[in-house]
C-alpha cells in the first residue's frame, strides 16, 4: 500500500527534472530569449493584419504603425509573423552587416515556377558563383556593346506606338523584355524571340495564381510553358556547343568551362533574369512617361540636354548612334531617372527570414519570422530627402546620405542588373523626348499596388511625332 505514494512522488521527481532541465536546456539554447520581440499587434489569428495591410494603399500602413510603434514594428501578414523595419541604419543590418542572418525567402510556389537554382533563393557559395556570372555579363565593359542594338529595339517599339493610343506599362513590357532577350542571348536574340516570348507570358500569368496543379488551371499551363521554355534553352545550349563559338552575353557567361553550371541551373537562372529584368524596368519607364508629363519643366530640360547630344553628333558627322560617352553626358536626365526611382519606389520593400533568432537592436527577431526593410519609406523619409512627395530631380545634385536610396537593393543580393537598367532607360528617354510628345489619356493620379506600383491602368497614352 505504501508503494502508491512513494510511486507519484518519484513521478512527480522525474517530471520536475524534466522541466527544469528542458527550461535549462532552452535558456542555454537561445540566450536571446529574454529580449522582447518589437512592438506591434499581430491581429487576428493566422490572418494578422493581411486585411489592413492590402485592402488599402500599402502606404498608409506602413506610415500609420511607423507613427505608433516606431521604426522596427511587429506584424502578421499572410500566415507569417513579420517585423518591418522602415531605418536606413537597420535596413543595413538585414541587407548589409548581418546579411548570414537574414536569408532571401519567397512563396515555395514562385520558386517551382522561375526554378529552385535561380539566383534569388540561395546563400553561400553557389549564390556567390551566379553573382560572379551573371555580374560578368551585366558589367559596364559588357552592355557597352549592346548600345546600337538596345537603340535599334527602343526606336522599333517607338516607331511601332506612333499615332496610337497605348497602354504605357505593356508596351515597355515588350521594350524591357526585347532588352532582356539581347542581353542573355544577345545577337541570337531573333531566332528564338517568339517561341521565348509565347511560353514566358503564359508562364507570368501564372505567377500570381492559386498553386493549383491541374489541367484548366493557370498554375498548370503554367507549370507547362514552364517546361517548354526549358526545353527551347536545351536547344539553344546543345546548338551553342556543337558550334563552340564564344559568345559574350549572359548565356555565354553561364556556360563558361571554369564555372560549369548544369543545364537546369542555367534555365532556371534564365527564367530568373527575364523576370528579374522586365516589369521592374518598364514600371520605372512608365513612371519617368508620368512624370514628364506632369513636370514640363524637367521635360524641357531633359529634351534639351538630349537634344544637345545629337546636334554634337550632327556637327561631327558621325552616324546617329548613341555610345556609352554619350550616355555619361546625360547627367540631368540620369537625376530625373534617380528621382523616379526614389519616388515611385517600385519594389516598397523585399522579404528576408531570419536563420535563427537574432538579437536585432534590443529586439528579439525569431528564426523563421519574415523580415521586411521598407524602401519606400526610406525613400519618402523627410529626414532623407526633405519635402519627400515632391518630384525634384535636382535634390540629386548632392548624393543623398549613405543607405538611404535603395531603388536596386542592397548588400550580397543588391541588383547585378542595375546598369543595364539604367541604359536602357537612358536610351529610350533619349529617343522618346527628342522625336516624340504624349499625353495621358484618363485619369492622372490613381496608382495601382501589387506586385509593383503603377500608375492607374498601366498609364494609357497618346504618342506623336513633334511637330
Ligand atoms: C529599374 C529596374 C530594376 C529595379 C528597380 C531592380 C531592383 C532590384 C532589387 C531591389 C533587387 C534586390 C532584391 C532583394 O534584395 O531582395 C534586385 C535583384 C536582382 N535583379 Fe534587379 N532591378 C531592376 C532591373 C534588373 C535588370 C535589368 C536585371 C537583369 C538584366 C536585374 C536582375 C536582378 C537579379 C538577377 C537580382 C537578384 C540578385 C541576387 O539575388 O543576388 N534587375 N533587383
Amino acid at each position: 500500500m505504501e508503494f502508491v505514494p512513494f510511486f507519484f512522488c518519484f513521478l512527480a521527481l522525474i517530471i520536475l527534472s524534466f522541466t527544469l532541465l528542458h527550461s535549462l536546456f532552452s535558456f542555454l539554447s537561445s540566450g536571446n530569449r529574454k529580449l522582447p520581440l518589437p512592438p506591434g499587434n499581430m491581429g487576428w489569428p493566422y490572418i494578422g493584419e493581411t486585411f489592413q495591410l492590402y485592402s488599402q494603399n500599402p502606404n498608409v500602413f506602413f506610415a500609420s504603425k511607423v507613427k505608433k510603434y516606431g521604426s522596427i514594428f511587429k506584424t502578421h501578414i499572410l500566415g507569417c509573423p513579420c517585423v518591418m523595419i522602415s531605418s536606413a541604419e537597420a535596413a543595413k543590418l538585414v541587407l548589409v552587416t548581418k546579411a548570414h542572418l537574414f536569408k532571401p525567402t519567397f512563396p515555395a510556389s514562385k520558386e517551382r515556377m522561375l526554378g529552385k537554382q535561380a539566383i534569388f533563393f540561395h546563400q553561400g557559395e553557389y549564390h556567390t558563383k551566379l553573382r560572379k556570372l551573371v555580374l560578368r555579363a551585366f558589367m559596364p565593359e559588357a552592355i557597352k556593346n549592346m548600345i546600337p542594338r538596345i537603340q535599334s529595339t527602343a526606336l522599333n517599339s517607338l516607331q511601332s506606338w506612333e499615332g496610337r493610343l497605348i497602354n504605357t506599362f505593356q508596351e515597355m513590357k515588350t521594350y524591357t523584355f526585347n532588352v532582356a532577350l539581347l542581353s542573355i542571348f544577345g545577337e541570337d536574340e531573333v531566332l528564338y524571340r517568339e517561341d521565348l516570348k509565347r511560353c514566358y507570358y503564359i508562364l507570368e500569368n501564372g505567377y500570381n495564381s492559386m498553386p493549383i496543379n491541374l489541367p484548366g488551371t493557370l498554375f498548370h499551363k503554367a507549370m507547362k510553358a514552364r517546361k517548354e521554355l526549358a526545353q527551347i534553352l536545351a536547344k539553344i545550349l546543345s546548338i551553342r556547343r556543337e558550334n563552340k563559338q564564344d559568345h559574350n552575353d549572359l548565356l555565354g557567361s553561364f556556360m563558361g568551362d571554369k564555372e560549369s553550371l548544369t543545364d537546369e541551373q542555367i534555365a532556371d537562372n534564365i527564367i530568373g533574369v527575364i523576370f528579374a529584368a522586365r516589369d521592374t524596368t518598364a514600371s520605372v519607364l512608365t513612371w519617368v512617361v508620368k512624370y514628364l508629363a506632369d513636370n514640363p519643366s524637367v521635360l524641357q530640360a531633359v529634351t534639351e540636354e538630349q537634344e544637345a547630344i545629337v546636334s554634337s553628333e550632327e556637327e561631327s558627322g558621325a552616324k546617329k548612334v548613341l555610345t556609352w560617352a554619350d550616355t555619361k553626358k546625360m547627367q540631368l536626365t540620369s537625376r530625373m531617372i534617380q528621382e523616379t526611382l526614389r519616388v515611385a519606389s517600385i519594389l516598397s520593400f523585399t522579404f528576408r527570414e531570419a536563420v535563427e533568432d537574432v538579437d536585432f537592436e534590443g529586439y528579439l527577431i525569431p528564426k523563421g519570422w519574415k523580415v521586411l526593410p521598407l524602401f519606400r519609406n526610406i525613400h519618402h523619409s523627410a529626414d532623407n530627402f526633405p519635402d519627400p512627395e515632391k518630384f525634384e530631380p535636382s535634390r540629386f545634385e548632392v548624393s543623398p546620405k549613405p543607405n538611404t536610396f535603395m531603388p536596386f537593393g542592397n548588400g550580397t543580393h543588391a541588383c547585378p542588373g542595375n546598369e543595364l537598367a539604367k541604359l536602357e532607360i537612358l536610351v529610350l528617354v533619349h529617343h522618346l523626348t527628342t522625336k516624340y510628345r504624349w499625353s495621358v489619356v484618363g485619369p492622372h493620379n490613381g496608382i495601382q499596388y501589387g506586385p509593383f506600383v503603377l500608375p492607374q491602368n498601366g498609364l494609357p497614352i497618346k504618342l506623336s511625332l513633334k511637330s
